[in-house]
């Protein structure tokens, strides 16, 4: 008893007093505080404590290597079960040895065998140099799992500090990451090697902090002030997720009405339709209680995405945003969109798509950069989704933006339009224009043309740009009255609710887009 007592304490130390001072002194938890502070009161249960590297060159043999700096085992969030490895930094930086890597492939296969989440927190100095290959290896079989956990069970990365390297691919293909403002770094290169390669000077956060990845690369989609807040919105996170794909996301009953009514949305379909305004305050009138948990808010806001709930139920909402680039479809949004839409489809996670879309962005800049290319997965996310699709055109939907915002003949299930909908290959102006151009080059004087221009504008908006003509060919189910939008996506939501028998369909892996 007394040899465990004393083995224990030794391993439960970490790098010892100093390096967790330069922790601290960082501004950083240690690697057990996180788990603490994630996981529910008392429900770790550490694995592997013991274990230490067998390499032995460079200095290694004299070392101690507490838990070859890594702690996993597994715990609950909200009484649910996890899995999880907290890297410790203090402990050769946290850098990962075969040792290390083989505790966290074996907490993996145990959240993949018993299908619970499985959470990384992530802060290391990347590959452990003594141990050459081998570290190279164990990086490849955290891949390995990260691939084959895809669209099983959730997997989450949290970055606490550096992750340099090769290391950032483990995060990248997780479901969602999250990191710190001022204490998390990714990027393939650091500064040192960007300035001997390109020359250009760039500091930690400039090149790979959380706010960059946040809004310009899209490789996290969760940025938090402090790591308690950081834990706090990974707890929440769960809270609309499955355990895994077998499973649909947790109901949880609320007192807001089903048939609450949406007046303020009668109030959106009287004013003008060209005034942008922020498509979340739509989405607050109709989700339950008014909560919408946004994922990658910083990143091509001119789409939303995020999970709320309707009638206690999980969705997953996809909106265009007019308040950001109008709301234009560009190669940002389609892989944003594409790749939460697969997540949705993976995990038996309800649709709701909400179309206000003037087209895609156009330009050379897109045009170059594979708009084409892109604006293909979103398509095609939405065609492979056979998870409940409902879809409410609020305003603008048109051309090819109309079709790929989960229409009908995608395959959207419910397709319903707000009386202000205008559906139609192009807006008036650039129809009437193209339409109409011998006309309108013969008018003699400019306001002559002006007032032609606006009268065609006006016959062909009567026409095309309202929901009935679709309405009449049955492109869209039904035109709802602004009012009752909430309780008509629920109850259509509650009739899909048995579409797919969640136990039956094939994996579908949620490949980084
Ligand atoms: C072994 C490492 C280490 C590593 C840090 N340490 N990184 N030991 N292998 N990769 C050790 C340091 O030697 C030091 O030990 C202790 O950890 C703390 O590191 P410091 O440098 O004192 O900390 P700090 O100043 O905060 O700097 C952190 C850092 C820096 C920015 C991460 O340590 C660093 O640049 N490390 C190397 C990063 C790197 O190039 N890694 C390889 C990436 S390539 P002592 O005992 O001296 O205190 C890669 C390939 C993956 O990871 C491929 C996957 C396919």
């Amino acid at each position: 008893m007394q040899r465990l007592q004393e083995t224990t304490e030794k391993a439960l130390a970490g790098g010892g007093p100093d390096r967790v001072q330069a922790q601290k002194a960082k501004g950083k938890f240690t690697a057990r505080e996180r788990i603490h502070y994630l996981l529910d009161e008392g429900s770790f249960q550490e694995l592997d404590l013991l274990v230490t590297t067998r390499a032995t060159e460079f200095g290694l043999k004299d070392k101690n290597v507490p838990g070859d700096g890594v702690i996993t085992g597994f715990g609950t969030i909200n009484g649910r079960s996890v899995c999880v490895f907290s890297q410790d930094f203090t402990v050769l930086g946290g850098s990962l040895g075969l040792a290390h890597a083989m505790k966290i492939c074996k907490v993996m296969d145990l959240a993949y065998e018993n299908r619970v989440p499985v959470i990384g927190l992530l802060d290391s100095g990347g590959a452990r140099i003594q141990e050459g290959v081998d570290s190279l290896d164990g990086y490849a079989e955290i891949f390995y799992r990260n691939v084959k956990c895809s669209g099983v069970i959730p997997q989450i990365s949290v970055i606490l500090g550096p992750c340099a390297g090769g290391a950032v691919y483990s995060p990248a293909l997780t479901d969602y990451v999250f990191m710190v403002e001022g204490i998390s770094h990714m990027f393939v290169t650091g500064p040192d090697v960007v300035k001997q390669a390109t020359g250009e000077d760039v500091s930690f956060d400039t090149l790979g902090g959380a706010n960059v990845h946040a809004s310009k690369s899209g490789v996290c989609q969760f940025v938090a002030k402090s790591e308690p807040d950081c834990f706090r919105q990974v707890r929440e996170l769960l809270q609309y997720l499955p355990q895994n794909r077998w499973e649909r996301a947790p109901r949880v009953a609320n007192p807001d009405p089903i048939r609450r009514t949406t007046p303020l949305l009668e109030k959106f379909c009287e004013v003008d339709p060209r005034k942008p305004y922020r498509i979340q305050h739509i989405i607050w009138q109709i989700a339950d209680e008014h909560k919408f948990f946004e994922v990658s808010d910083h990143f091509a806001k001119n789409i939303v995405t995020g999970f709320c709930r309707m009638g206690g139920d999980v969705v997953g909402v996809v909106a265009n945003n007019p308040g950001h680039l109008a709301g234009a479809i560009d190669i940002d949004a389609s892989d944003k969109a594409a790749r939460f839409i697969r997540f949705l489809n993976a995990f038996n996670i309800p649709i709701l798509t909400l179309v206000d879309v003037p087209g895609y962005w156009p330009g050379v800049q897109q045009e170059h950069a594979g708009i084409i290319r892109h604006g293909a997965k979103l398509l095609h996310a939405y065609c492979e989704a056979t998870v409940p699709k409902v879809t409410v055109v609020l305003r603008k939907a048109y051309g090819g933006a109309y079709i790929a915002m989960s229409s009908k003949h995608m395959r959207g299930d419910f397709n319903f339009a707000l009386p202000s909908a205008e559906i139609a290959v192009m807006g008036p102006k650039g129809a009437v224009e193209i339409l109409y151009s011998r006309e309108l080059a013969a008018c003699k004087t400019p306001e002559e043309k002006d007032q032609l221009r606006a009268s065609l504008c006006k016959e062909y908006a009567e026409k095309f740009a309202s929901p009935y003509q679709t309405a009449s060919s049955g492109s869209v189910d039904e035109v709802i009255e602004p009012s009752q939008m909430r309780l008509r996506v629920i109850r259509a939501l509650k009739f899909l609710k048995d579409k797919r028998d969640p136990g039956k369909h094939e994996n579908r892996g949620n490949i980084p887009l």
